[in-house]
Formats: C-alpha cells, sequence, structure tokens
C-alpha cells in the first residue's frame, strides 16, 4: 500500500553548508527520494552553497558519491532495480547546482543571485551550518534581494544553548525574515510514529477519554542510542544530553503525548497547545534538582558484544562532566496531568538504540482473580518510534487453554513493517517538503524553542550550583543505576524490557 503523492510546484531549495555532514547524510539522500518517488518534478533545482570552489560537476559527483553511500544498499540486486536507480539518479543529479559563496564575506553572492535568477519561485535557504553564521546568511540574502514573499528559511539545532542566546538566534533571523517564512526543524516531529501518535489521540475516540491523570498511572518515555559520540566531541562536549537530546526532541515528545486536542492540525493550533504544556511543565530548581534529574557518563564497555571505548577516550582522554545520559522526572502542572510523573530518559553507549514512549495506565480497581495477584498487572500503551515502528497495547487475558482461571498479560502488536507494505521514509523527507508546502505544523515555532529553554535553564544551573554528581555507566547497559533509583523511589519501574 503506497500513499498517494502530490506533486509539488517547482521550486529553488538553497542548502548552506552544501558540502558538510548533514547534506551528504541526509539532505541530499531525502530529496533524491521525494524526487524518485514523483513529489519533486520538473526543473526544481538543488543548489549546494559553501565557501569550497567546486563546479557543479563535481558536485554532482559528491552527491552521487553520498546516494551510493547512504541509499544504495537499500536497492535490491536485481538487475531492474539496479537500473532503475541509477536512471533515478542521473535524473536526479542533472537538477544540481553548485555556487561557490562565503557566507561571512561578500564574495560569491553575485553568483547565487545570478543563478536563482528572477522567476519568482518558491525558493527555500537551508542553513546546514553552525548558528553563528546564522546571522550573517540572512542579513547578506536580504542584501542582495534574495529575500522575497515565497521565500523561507530552515535552521536546526542548536538554536541557542540556553534562553537568552536562542532569543538573541530568534531576534537575529528574525530580522531578515517573517517568522511565518522561518521553519525550525526538530526530525524527531518528523518521524512516522511521532506523526502517528497525533493519529492515535486524535482520530480515535478511545483514548481520549482515558487519557488524564484518573487513568494514567505515568508516562515513560525513553530514547536510546547505542552509538557515542564519535567525531562530533567539540560540539557534543559543550552540550550535553540535556541540550543534545532533551531540550528538543524528548520535550517535543512530551508534548505531543500531553497536549490538549487542538482544534485542527493547523501549525498553529498544534503549536499552541505544545506551548500551553511548556508553560505548564513544573519547574525543576537548585533545591530539587537533585531528586528530580540523574546524570550519567559512559565509561568502556561492550555493545553487541564489541569492545568500545568510554566518553573520555572518545574526547581524547580529556577531563569532563558532561553528561551522555540523563533520566528526569518532569511534572506538568494542570488539571489533565496533575499528579502524572513523566520520567524521560535518554543517552549514548546504551543496550540498544531504541525509542518509545511506554503510557502506564491505573490498574484495574479491584481483582476479582486472587490467585493471580502477580499476574494481574496494569494496562500499558507503546508507541514503538525506532529502531521498529509500531504501537503496542498490553492487555490482560485468559491464558488460553483448559483448568482454572489463569491470566496473562499480552500485547495487541501493530508492526508497521509487516502491516504496511510502503518504504519507511525519513524524517529529512516529510520535513524538507513540507517546507516546499508551506505546512509548519512539524516545526517549531519560537515561542516553543524559548519556552523549552526556560524550562531547562534552571536544571543547567541547579547542577552548577550543586555540583551535581555525574554517575559513571558501562557502555552497552542501560545507564547508572541512578536512574533506576529515580523511579523506585515512587515505586515504579522503567520498562526495561522494551522488546515485551
Ligand atoms: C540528534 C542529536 O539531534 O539526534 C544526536 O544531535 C542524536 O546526538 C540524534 O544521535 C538521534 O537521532 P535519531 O533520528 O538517530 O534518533
Amino acid at each position: 500500500m503506497t500513499s498517494k503523492i502530490i506533486p509539488v510546484d517547482e521550486f529553488d531549495y538553497v542548502v548552506f553548508g552544501g558540502t558538510g555532514d548533514l547534506a551528504r547524510r541526509k539532505l541530499i539522500p531525502a530529496l533524491f527520494h521525494r524526487r524518485s518517488d514523483g513529489q519533486i518534478v520538473g526543473n526544481s533545482r538543488i543548489v549546494g552553497v559553501s565557501r569550497s570552489a567546486m563546479s557543479n560537476e563535481e558536485f554532482r559527483k559528491f552527491a552521487d558519491e553520498a546516494l551510493d553511500k547512504y541509499i544504495g544498499s537499500d536497492i535490491s540486486n536485481s538487475n531492474e532495480a539496479a537500473a532503475e536507480y541509477q536512471s533515478q539518479k542521473q535524473d536526479f543529479l542533472q537538477h544540481l547546482y553548485y555556487v561557490q559563496v562565503d557566507a561571512s564575506s561578500d564574495k560569491g553572492w553575485d553568483k547565487l543571485v545570478k543563478l536563482l535568477g528572477n522567476e519568482d519561485r518558491l525558493r527555500a535557504y537551508y542553513l546546514a551550518v553552525g548558528p553563528a553564521l546564522f546571522g550573517a546568511i540572512a542579513e547578506r540574502l536580504y542584501s542582495n534581494g534574495l529575500i522575497r514573499e515565497h521565500s523561507r528559511l530552515v535552521i536546526e539545532k542548536p538554536l541557542g544553548h540556553d534562553l537568552k542566546s536562542a532569543q538573541q538566534l530568534n531576534q537575529t533571523v528574525g530580522r531578515y525574515f517573517d517568522e511565518s517564512q522561518i521553519y525550525r526543524i526538530d526530525h524527531y516531529l518528523g518521524k512516522e510514529t511521532v506523526q502517528n501518535l497525533m493519529a492515535l489521540r486524535f482520530a480515535n475516540a478511545l483514548y481520549e477519554p482515558l487519557w488524564n491523570s484518573a487513568h494514567i498511572d505515568h508516562v515513560q518515555i525513553t530514547v536510546a542510542e547505542d552509538i557515542g559520540v564519535g567525531s562530533r566531541s567539540g560540539y557534543y562536549d559543550k552540550s550535553g544530553a540535556i541540550r543534545d537530546m532533551v531540550q528538543n526532541h524528548l520535550m517535543q515528545l512530551l508534548c505531543l503525548v500531553a497536549m490538549e486536542p487542538p482544534a485542527s492540525n493547523d501549525a498553529d493550533a498544534v503549536r499552541d497547545e505544545k506551548l500551553k504544556v511548556l508553560r505548564s511543565l513544573k519547574p525543576i530548581t537548585s533545591s530539587d534538582v537533585h531528586q528530580m534529574t540523574v546524570r550519567g557518563q559512559y565509561g568502556k564497555g561492550a555493545i553487541h558484544g564489541q569492545p568500545v571505548d568510554g566518553y573520555l577516550d572518545e574526547i581524547d582522554g580529556g577531563e569532563s562532566s558532561t553528561e551522555t545520559f540523563i533520566a528526569l522526572k518532569a511534572e506538568i502542572a494542570n488539571w489533565r496531568w496533575a499528579g502524572v510523573p513523566f520520567y524521560l530518559r535518554t543517552g549514548k553507549r546504551l543496550a540498544e538504540r531504541v525509542s518509545e514512549i511506554s503510557i502506564e495506565f491505573k490498574p484495574a480497581p479491584h481483582n476479582m482473580f486472587p490467585g493471580e495477584n502477580k499476574q494481574f498487572k496494569a494496562n500499558r500503551l507503546v508507541i514503538l518510534l525506532q529502531p521498529d515502528e509500531g504501537v503496542k497495547q498490553w492487555i490482560m487475558i485468559k491464558d488460553p487453554g483448559p483448568g482454572g482461571m489463569r491470566l496473562r498479560h499480552v500485547a495487541l502488536d501493530m508492526s508497521f513493517a509487516e502491516e504496511f507494505e510502503a518504504r519507511s521514509i525519513d524524517a529529512y523527507e516529510r520535513l524538507l517538503l513540507d517546507v516546499v508546502r508551506g505546512n509548519a505544523t512539524l516545526f517549531m515555532r519560537r515561542d516553543e524553542v524559548e519556552a523549552a529553554w526556560k524550562w531547562i535553564d534552571p536544571i543547567i544551573e541547579g547542577w552548577q550550583e550543586n555540583g551535581q554528581k555525574i554517575h559513571k555507566y558501562t557502555a552497552g547497559t542501560w545507564g547508572p543505576t541512578a536512574s533506576i533509583a529515580l523511579i523506585e523511589r515512587d515505586h515504579r519501574t522503567w520498562n526495561e524490557d522494551l522488546d515485551s
């Protein structure tokens, strides 16, 4: 089963940082797929921009190699599939162009102006560069007359490292682009199952009456990675898990679970509701940060049986108190959620790559099967984000067979890969084209980003004031034992058997 593809009008996508890692791994493959699937048609162009000298042909070769590396292995071995891939690739590459521009000086801009020409087509400027360059690029786009009614700006984290810097960054780009033209990416919002969470909650009448503190005991959000920081240690060591993952991805997931039903799927209707959640989060301050958060850092260990270095070795043996793991308990002070903790955890070099949201319902009020106390478990709804997308609804049933009444906790299990034949599309494919379609529902508005920082800043300050300890954990485990204590103190446990 494939979904209906509606082609978009011709556009120009200008990627600053066009020869960088994000372009190579994500943006070029995503745009290739959208063209091959027939959503990008005609003479839509992708323009790579960076400081290096490169011809169009060299840029096409760079993209050709990126495609072979990042999607070539997904192409089936049949001659037919290989030939189709080659022909789609040739078609895609023809629409790639390159311009050498120095973002922080006037060099090269005239060539970009010339290439883009006067046609009033949609232009998206994707800044796949460090945030320090956002202002300089926006200013030069403006002074070169490149910002028009149909121009859009796409930016991605880090969107500041605290509230103040986020406000400055928003002000800087806001000088040249209207808020309605700015698309702030959080790629988690483009993930299939994250959107499915919206469908599950708001396209079904079943869950909404139960979706509150009367019926839900608590919520767990886990985003576990098995990778380490690799070559990104320069950036990561200054950010840590709280800035890299919690301030954006985990808080966005929390918003989608906790928000009130928006009146429509329009960008502002959804973002208004998410903002209300962010503003209702109970502050974690210096006095309770120790109770509410746990920081960890991985040491040496093994991932899937392979020995791996610890964090300090990965950052060249230096000293660092940056957290690569965080667990925290968030509370939402509003009518729907008062008294329902949201336990969040994320970390690198954990046992597996698995992300899920687990809604733990309250137990049935009375057990009329007294011999079955141990089996008598509460319902749980698990939304699996990755690697296997799906939904599991855990319920109690009678254990089949003769004899007495025995109970069993089983999952109604829907794996999307098994249910649907369609290729699972990468978040960037959806988001890049949403920019072209002018659909901002899955992008963060300025006030959301700032509200998230407003909640995060006191946590980081509390850590600094209290010199909060970093707990070491062995790579390949589920993080420091202190994170288990965080939830067990409330007589609850992490859903360790993430496959159960
Ligand atoms: C990025 C973080 O935003 O998300 C990375 O900077 C992290 O540190 C990545 O590895 C995780 O994304 P995904 O899609 O692989 O879960």
